[in-house]
């Protein structure tokens, strides 16, 4: 899971590269490096040879150190860069990317991993050829060198050819300037056209500051691109007439503004992203929701037996919310699994269960295969996806957008809650198809029409949460408890303060402590508690008291005018009030806040914590 990004055009390339990376960063961030091509002139660190001339720069680090080894006004109009999330070999300059050839002329960036690199570096060493690093994803440069004879867009296809694995891989010369050829095999590609400038890149966050039309490249497509345009082929060698698309948001959607970090704008952003998912999508009138892209009919969907989500991390929390609303109200067996479990334990698909594929990013690896696996299996699946063109989006046979727009930071937060409000209108819908009344449904429409102005009231909880936060900072152990509803949000809760503090973490059912975790319970163990007033709230009580009584501290996040947990609990935050089952899109949020304030308490990198990044696209 790194991030390329490629430049041809009239302008210098390396800040439309350095910019393009920063905004990539978020896919990995222990190296990076770029290479630009150079028609003529000398420059610092450039490789020499006959014709053009290749200037590379490449550095452990984040982009910023980069940027300060890169020679100021480096010249040359087109290249390609990279950032990097270690797979094969240590972080090291030599491992960062781009990788050369021996010659010098011929660099490669690369996304993804070459699973047969053993044997492919074996023979290109039997045929003479030094490596320069450790990684996988040099083979691809000497493969390219091996089969180069004046033709780039032939040795990469030659190269690939004897590739396995993933990739998405930018290749450049030098000695035919202004090209770039790229290929995708499991790793995004994205090609961005300009007026007189072409652009490629993992994602559109690079490019948008340049141009909104975009093309998306699919699985076996290769794209040859200059100043002038673009073409693409599919692997066997046949042209394939793409669709530009138009990117909806404006690059503004990428700034932090007055925010210090992207976490903390993105949690503040819910009010408006929950409302953007649920917009349109409700009907007043009939009491339901309107899901145009599901691809289902009625007939079909009132068909559905049973319901199975598939996701990692957060994405699969959201599918635990999801599967006990759908088995409450609209009465369908469901449930949510982990998509890397799942795949490697040959799953049986009913005739009639539907799927969910459930990924911000829609390109993680696990879930991607999984989808792939079940669809195999004669199965349906329908992604529930942020990013719009990703491979769970354009490969599932329909699906929810959930448009939260741009999710920089690493700790996905605004996401979560707009795959909530996806599941939400789904289990509308689907319950109106069976049991729910027109009364009843049109209540439920209500409350999700009046979940953002929840969202926006809960923020207000910012201060008590940043207190509670200074409080424990030093502890070194979490629980995150809560039952029903409010078990996969302790799990979201516990994940969040994982991630972003490196602080240990268990989300637990609150019903389940007892069962082995009440062990862990000491005063150096602060336990969350989640105590909406719903039906459980009294055992959930009873749960809070059993900890109080062997000495741990208490924060608990409940319903306003609760005097009752708020006396029991050593910290009480205040969520709003409202009908109990869309509490978990308001008690997650001072989770989300928990999480940050510690992070920034204990001096983390909110954004990009380490050893992380924001789509994993490796198993
Ligand atoms: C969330 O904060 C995490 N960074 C991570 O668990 C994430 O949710 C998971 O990797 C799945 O990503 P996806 O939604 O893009 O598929």
């Amino acid at each position: 899971m790194c991030g390329i990004v490629g430049y041809a055009g009239p302008r210098r390339a390396t800040p439309i590269l350095l910019e393009g990376l920063k905004r990539l960063e978020y896919r990995g961030y222990d190296s990076a490096g770029i290479a630009v091509g150079q028609a003529g002139g000398e420059a610092p660190g450039s490789q020499t040879g006959r014709g053009g001339r290749l200037a590379v720069v490449k550095k452990t680090g984040k982009i910023a150190a980069l940027r300060s080894e890169v020679p100021p006004e480096l010249p040359g109009s087109w290249g390609i860069g990279h950032t990097r999330w270690a797979t094969h070999g240590g972080v090291t300059d030599a491992n960062a990317h781009p990788h050369l050839d021996a010659s010098g002329k011929i660099a490669v960036v690369h996304n993804g991993i070459v699973e047969n690199y053993r044997s492919l570096r074996s023979m290109l060493e039997k045929e003479g050829v030094r490596f320069a690093s450790e990684t996988d994803s040099e083979v691809i440069p000497h493969l390219v060198a091996k089969y180069y004879s004046g033709d780039l867009e032939a040795a990469v296809k030659e190269a690939i050819a004897r590739l396995e694995g993933t990739y998405a891989v930018a290749v450049i010369h030098a000695d035919e300037p202004g090209r770039i050829v790229g290929a995708r095999n499991g790793g995004p590609l994205v090609v961005g056209v300009g007026d007189g400038e072409m652009f490629l890149a993992s994602d559109v966050n690079a490019m948008i500051a340049h141009t909104k039309e975009v093309v998306y490249l699919s699985d076996g497509e290769l794209v040859v691109l200059d100043p002038e345009g673009f073409r693409t082929t599919d692997r066997q060698d046949r042209p394939v007439a793409k669709k530009v698309d138009q990117v909806s948001w404006e690059a503004g959607a990428i700034e932090k503004g007055d925010f210090a970090c992207y976490m903390e704008k993105e949690i503040f952003e819910q009010p408006e992203s929950i409302d953007r998912a649920l917009g349109g999508r409700l009907e007043a009138d009939s009491a339901t929701a309107k899901l145009g892209g599901l691809n289902l009919d009625r007939r079909q969907l009132r068909q559905v037996g049973r319901v199975r989500v598939i996701a990692a991390g957060t994405s699969w929390h959201a599918g635990l919310v999801g599967a006990q609303l759908l088995e409450s109200l609209a009465r369908i067996p469901a449930g949510a699994e982990l998509a890397s479990e799942l795949r490697y334990r040959n799953p049986v698909v009913e005739r009639d269960s539907l799927w969910f594929a459930v990924s911000q990013s829609g390109e993680t690896a696990d879930t991607l295969y999984a989808m792939r696996e079940i669809q195999r299996k004669g199965g349906t699946v329908l992604g529930v996806c942020n990013v719009v063109g990703s491979t769970v989006a354009r490969e599932s046979d329909g699906g929810i957008y959930v448009h939260s727009g741009p999710e920089i930071a690493v700790a996905s937060t605004k996401a979560f809650t707009s795959q909530l409000a996806a599941f939400y209108l789904f289990t509308l819908l689907m319950a109106r198809m069976r049991d729910l009344s027109q009364a009843d449904g049109a209540r439920f429409a209500e409350a999700l029409a009046g979940v953002p102005a929840k969202v926006e009231e809960t923020l207000r909880c910012r201060g008590a949460v940043q207190a509670a936060a200074k409080k424990y900072a030093r502890a070194t152990d979490f629980l995150f408890l809560g039952r029903g509803l409010m078990y996969p949000i302790a799990l979201e809760g516990a994940l969040k303060l994982k991630e972003i503090s490196y602080v240990h973490a268990e989300g637990y059912a609150a019903g389940e402590i007892k069962h082995g975790p009440i062990a862990l319970v000491s005063p150096e163990t602060p336990s969350v508690f989640l105590v909406p007033d719903d039906a459980l709230r009294e055992k959930t009580i009873s749960n809070m008291r059993e900890i109080k009584a062997r000495g741990g501290p208490v924060i608990a996040v409940g319903v306003e005018g609760d005097d009752e947990v708020a006396a029991i609990a050593d910290d009480f935050i205040p969520t709003p009030r409202m009908d109990p089952r869309f509490y978990p899109f308001t008690m997650v949020v001072p989770l989300q806040l928990f999480a940050y304030f510690t992070a920034l308490e204990l001096g983390r990198d909110v954004d990009q914590p380490r050893n992380l990044a924001k789509s994993v696209t490796v198993e």
